[in-house]
């Protein structure tokens, strides 16, 4: 088996794992701890998942960061992606609408966390480097902020494509606002067979 089906394999098997992990045990913090721990296999397989394999943007372009689409399903659901950057990237503070894993296959991505304040403001409450052999998990409202500084690939995993998200929500600090996230401008297909 060459390298291109291990990894649509290894995939496949994740895939079935966290789609079993969701069915038997609901979205909660423990059942998303279960699918951090699964994806965190796949992203071990370092062998499979390189930025060789999954380049981030030339430099000089208008972005730092893309994602390859490594798995959906045909409904949408399980939206499995690999972030590929180099360079300097990050985001306000927003939620997901939808469960969230994250997990490190090379490099650093910091994440923060925040609270929504009384005020409908946020409050950072913590944070977490996520890099090999860690990851982060995130219900639909929780919100946090990403911050990447180099060369990382990691998993990003959503109950939805991301495509999906229209309602995904961050904190413009300089207005003190919430507004929509816009959507992702560097989604790449690379499933190995479409559903
Ligand atoms: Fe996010």
């Amino acid at each position: 088996m060459d390298r291109t089906e291990q990894r649509a394999q290894a995939i496949e098997a994740t895939m079935a794992d966290i789609r079993a992990i969701e069915q038997q045990h609901g979205v909660n913090r423990s059942s998303l701890a279960k699918m951090r721990e699964r994806l965190m296999q796949l992203a071990a397989r370092t062998d499979l998942f390189t930025l060789a394999d999954y380049p981030p943007p030339e430099p000089g372009g208008k972005r730092t960061s893309c994602l390859y689409r490594l798995a959906e399903d045909a409904d949408h659901r399980f939206a499995l992606y690999a972030n590929a950057a180099s360079g300097h990237y990050g985001t306000p503070a927003h939620n997901h609408t939808t469960w969230a894993v994250i997990v490190g296959v090379e490099g650093e991505e910091l994440n923060r966390f925040y609270d929504r304040t009384p005020e409908n403001g946020v409050s950072e409450k913590g944070q977490h480097v996520v890099r090999q052999g860690t990851g982060v998990s995130f219900m639909p409202d929780d919100l946090h902020s990403i911050h990447i500084d180099g060369q990382l690939l990691n998993f990003h995993m959503y109950g939805f494509g991301l495509e999906q998200l229209e309602r995904r929500e961050y904190y413009k600090l300089d207005e003190k606002a919430w507004a929509i996230f816009p959507p992702h401008t560097d989604i790449r297909e690379a499933r190995a067979a479409l559903p």
